[in-house]
């Protein structure tokens, strides 16, 4: 029998459906709830609200669970690498050898970007901040190629493969031509390479001698992408539903999600992480005044890295990011005295009433920061090697979307909490 909720209001009777996901997640089908009863849910934030059905990431917050795809990211961690992930994000299955090589082969081809699109990077002033020439740039890309700047490949879903790989790959090297642009670098040329060898070569080579990855860089590079590369309904995620569902094409979605994710609160966290380890170890502390600030419950002194909208357990992709930060050091002969205060705040705040009684565990973030500067990566392009790993998920979403004839467009509706109605008054009567 379909279970129901029962909802009464105003003498009114509702039974609504109740959905339940392959994972057991629970919800109220509330869809007619206001032409039933005129009323609406609230929840700002969205934080209880299901969006949508999915079937690309499965994240269970209270017991630190993340699955793509149905696999743990645990098992991708150890086992798979990003492009692999990317394809099984984007496409639901693990590729085989042919469909592996196939993706890789057109990651390859699209890896270059268009001359008139460098005239573009260079058009920007050398202090832009990198996420904001990235969603320049990444919407851009509908305009170069507008034959795929369409919400329909349906009757050719070849075109589909070839607007994602694009996506992936330019967002890519995009990010490395910013990065040149911003340090006054002469232009470097994709190879034909494996995906992370050619972003450490398009970002660190030099006219006169190319860069040579040591494969333990090229490796924590390949696992902080595929760490990144989905997080299920996340803010900028949700952009790119919420744009797509307009009918908006791949392009213009994914410039929006760019512009979701340079926030602090979300892909911006990694770059303030940074800054407070910075300023902790300037100040000489040891991190103990900067927890003690944390708990006064003011946002602008929040422990950064630490929390999740969703989390309330450990953010498994931080015990494995957090992990491989000490080997990634060991390997490359470095030690970083900002590591030993992630890893002092990390143990004092776990050990603090403050921390454990809200469930606050370090995020994502937390460590991923010490690996890039490791890997020579500057802090104002965190985001921007969030942005590229994320890109699968992204286009994931924005496919679930493009493709469900059923679907409607995102529209919430608020509770409006204004005047009410008034006469307008001339200007010589004001005051
Ligand atoms: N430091 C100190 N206190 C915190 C922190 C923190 N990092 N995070 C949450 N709190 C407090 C809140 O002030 C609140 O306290 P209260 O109950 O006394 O009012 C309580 O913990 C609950 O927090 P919420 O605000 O409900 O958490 P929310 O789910 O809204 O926010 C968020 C989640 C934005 C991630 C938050 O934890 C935060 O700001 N963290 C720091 C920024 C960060 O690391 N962001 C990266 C997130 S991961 C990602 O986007 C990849």
């Amino acid at each position: 029998m379909q279970k129901t909720a029962l909802i009464r209001i105003d003498d009114k009777e509702l039974s609504l459906p109740v959905m339940v996901g392959t994972e057991g997640e629970k919800a109220v089908d509330a869809r007619k709830l206001r032409a039933d009863t005129g009323y609406i849910f609230y929840d700002q934030g969205y934080g209880n609200t299901g969006s949508c059905e999915s079937a690309i990431t499965y994240l269970d917050g209270d017991n630190g669970i993340l699955r793509h795809r149905g696999y743990p990211i645990e098992q991708l961690a150890a086992h798979s690498e990003y492009v692999e992930t990317a394809y099984l994000v984007i496409y639901g299955e693990l590729p085989t050898a042919e469909q592996r090589h196939a993706f890789g082969q057109l990651l390859r081809q699209h890896a270059p970007v268009e001359t008139q699109m460098l005239k573009l990077v260079e058009a920007f002033p050398q202090d832009a901040p990198p996420m904001v020439m990235l969603g320049a740039l990444v919407g851009s890309l509908a305009a170069f190629y507008p034959e795929l700047a369409t919400n329909n490949f349906e009757k050719d879903l070849k075109q589909f493969d070839l607007a994602a790989a694009i996506a992936i790959s330019k967002i890519r090297t995009l990010g490395a031509l910013i990065y040149r642009h911003k340090q006054g670098l002469p232009f470097t040329h994709p190879k034909d390479i494996s995906f992370c060898d050619n972003f450490l070569h398009l970002m660190f080579s030099e006219p006169y001698q190319d860069y040579v990855a040591i494969p333990e860089v090229a490796q924590a590079l390949n696992l902080i992408l595929l760490m990144h590369a989905d997080h299920e309904q996340n803010c900028s995620t949700s952009t790119t539903r919420m744009v797509g569902s307009s009918g908006a094409n791949l392009f213009t979605s994914l410039s929006a999600a760019i512009g979701a994710l340079s926030g602090p609160l979300h892909g911006g966290a990694n770059v303030a992480v940074m800054q407070m380890l910075q300023s902790i170890h300037d100040e000489h502390d040891d991190g103990s005044r900067f927890i003690e600030a944390a708990k006064g419950g003011s946002k602008s002194n929040r422990l950064m890295g630490f929390g999740h909208a969703v989390y309330r357990n450990f953010d498994p992709r931080a015990k494995v990011i957090g992990q491989a930060c000490q080997v990634v050091l060991n390997k490359l002969g470095k030690s970083d005295p900002l590591l030993d205060i992630a890893q002092h705040l990390e143990q004092a705040a776990l050990k603090d009433d403050y921390f454990v009684s809200r469930k606050l565990y370090p995020n994502v973030d937390f460590y991923s920061g010490i690996i890039l500067r490791a890997l020579g990566i500057p802090t104002n392009m965190f985001t921007v090697m969030f942005a590229i790993g994320r890109s699968p998920g992204w286009i994931a979403n924005w496919r679930e979307v493009a493709s469900n004839a059923k679907g409607r467009i995102y529209r919430p509706r608020q509770i409006y909490v204004g005047p009410v109605q008034r006469d307008y008054v001339p200007m010589a009567k004001r005051g």
